[in-house]
């Protein structure tokens, strides 16, 4: 055991389960969808999913994990059987694909804060056009900037960084980097907020987030809702089996799940709270009538377009600070990611901490290639039919959500008839006395027995049948 590692204390565990859940899908994901889909209504229904499905995940990943003491392949195993295994082998391997076009995505915000903060992006004219070409070509090779635009070497650096951290081991690595990056996070998140909303028209900005049209409610809201609960709280892939795993026994589980959770969804919402003053704010400035939800660029191109009405000094200095926050979350989910494979190769096959950290990130990097090239370099990938002409990356990251929540239903099933939920509550009891007796442990029974497997198992379907044929057509 005390060769694997371990989070010194409550804190520190805390703060690394919450950087991998504080990530892209807060501060890129989580704005544009609640844009899309009615504003006040998708943060209500993200709201319930939160509190009916992920908590109870949340807490069972966690007490699988430290009963086990080890990766996520292993715990299954260890507590379930061999055949029980492969559904963790299911949860690495999701989380290698995750994390191979996450990489891709965080290359491009660490080459914006380059850019904004150092270089001269902001003096663009149109920024969808510039966005379409710095993800287009990834080595740019044909411009006067060269290499220095190549978002190639951005995600590499992206990955090498990642590996970096990860090679450091638990305390040394993931805690320390997350009691850095954490902190200076929340900060930034909140300047920029306090900024934001003293800008003009930032209140009808405030207003179209806050106060739900519920004509906007459809089916695709709650999908939405759910899969990107899922997302933004790392569930269902064996990420906080992997760190429960690293829980020493005095720590109270179903508390520091909660804490998680909060500081989870407080930065969902505060990151809201940015950017729809900003938006609405360029709406005023511009003189727009729509007001502009982009979808997935919406950080790309929306917001370097506003850094750039706040002129040249404030604009870099805001831009910057806003691209360097979405580094630091982006870095924390992506330590948290390599985590996964990295302590199934370390704790099943005895392998060197240092030496599988370098080899699955470059692993990692080069399956993430496709997406990288599905911007626009390789057409085939840009247009895939049988996914209605969406490309690789949304592809990818699409499939990955769905396994997801299969992999968070599984779990249930796992806890109810093969480990059994009286083990669970017996691990929930450690570190948290007044356990057995409490009205907790009969809502976490009773969810993770009933409500979560049946509405995880029915709400994957449906995903699954929307994405590939449309809901339309199903009903
Ligand atoms: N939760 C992170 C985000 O919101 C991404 C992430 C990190 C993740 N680790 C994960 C998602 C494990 C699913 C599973 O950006």
């Amino acid at each position: 055991m005390s060769t694997r590692g371990n989070f010194s204390g409550r804190i520190g565990f805390i703060l690394a389960a919450a950087g991998s859940a504080v990530g892209l899908g807060n501060i890129w994901k989580f704005p544009y969808l609640a844009g899309q889909n009615g504003g006040a209504v998708f943060l209500l229904i993200y709201l319930a999913c939160i509190f009916l499905l992920c908590y109870p995940v949340m807490v069972g990943e966690i007490a699988i994990g430290r009963k086990a003491g080890t990766d996520a392949y292993g715990s299954y195993q260890k507590l379930g059987g061999s055949k029980w295994g492969y559904l963790g082998l299911f949860g690495i391997l999701a989380g290698i694909f995750i994390l191979s076009f996450y990489n891709v995505v965080a290359g491009w915000a660490f080459g914006y804060f380059l850019h904004i903060g150092f270089g001269d992006l902001l003096n663009e004219k149109d920024f969808g056009a510039f966005f379409g070409f710095f993800t287009n070509d990834i080595l740019d090779v044909s411009s006067a900037k060269g290499l220095a635009n190549s978002n190639f070497i951005f995600s590499l650096v992206f990955m090498a960084v990642t590996a970096l951290i990860v090679s450091q081991g638990i305390q040394k690595g993931i805690e320390a980097a997350n009691k850095i990056m954490m902190p200076a996070l929340y900060s930034i998140l909140i300047g920029i907020i306090i900024y934001s909303l003293t800008l003009p028209n930032a209140i009808s900005g405030v207003k179209f987030y806050l106060i739900p049209d519920f004509s906007e409610l459809k089916i695709q809201t709650v999908f939405e809702g759910l899969k990107q609960a899922f997302f933004s709280l790392s569930l269902g892939m064996g990420a906080l089996i992997t760190y429960g795993s690293y829980l020493k026994k005095n720590e109270n589980i179903a508390s520091s799940a909660a804490v998680i959770s909060l500081a989870d969804t407080m930065v969902a919402f505060l990151s809201g709270l940015m950017v729809f003053p900003l938006v609405h704010f360029l709406q005023y400035k511009a003189n727009l009538t729509e007001v502009a939800t982009a979808g997935p660029p919406l950080i790309f191109i929306v917001l370097p377009q506003i850094f750039h009405e706040m002129g040249p000094i404030l604009g870099r200095f805001v831009g910057g600070s806003f691209f360097l926050l979405v580094c630091f979350a982006a870095l924390t989910s992506t330590i948290s990611l390599l985590e996964v494979p990295v302590a199934y190769l370390v704790d099943q096959k005895k392998m060197n901490r240092k030496s599988v950290v370098w080899g699955i990130a470059l692993l990692i990097f080069i399956v993430g290639l496709p997406s990288m090239l599905s911007q626009g370099m390789i057409p085939a990938l840009n247009k895939l039919d049988f996914f209605r002409g969406q490309d690789f990356l949304v592809f990818i990251a699409d499939m990955c959500d769905i396994s997801l929540t299969i992999g968070g239903c599984l779990m249930c099933v796992f806890i109810t008839y093969r480990w059994k939920i009286h083990n669970m509550d017996e691990e929930l009891e450690q570190g948290n006395e007044g356990y057995r007796k409490s009205f907790l442990r009969k809502y976490l029974s009773f969810t993770i027995q009933y409500v979560c497997p049946i509405l995880l198992g029915v709400l994957s379907i449906l995903v699954i049948l929307d994405k590939f044929w449309g809901i339309d057509n199903i009903f």
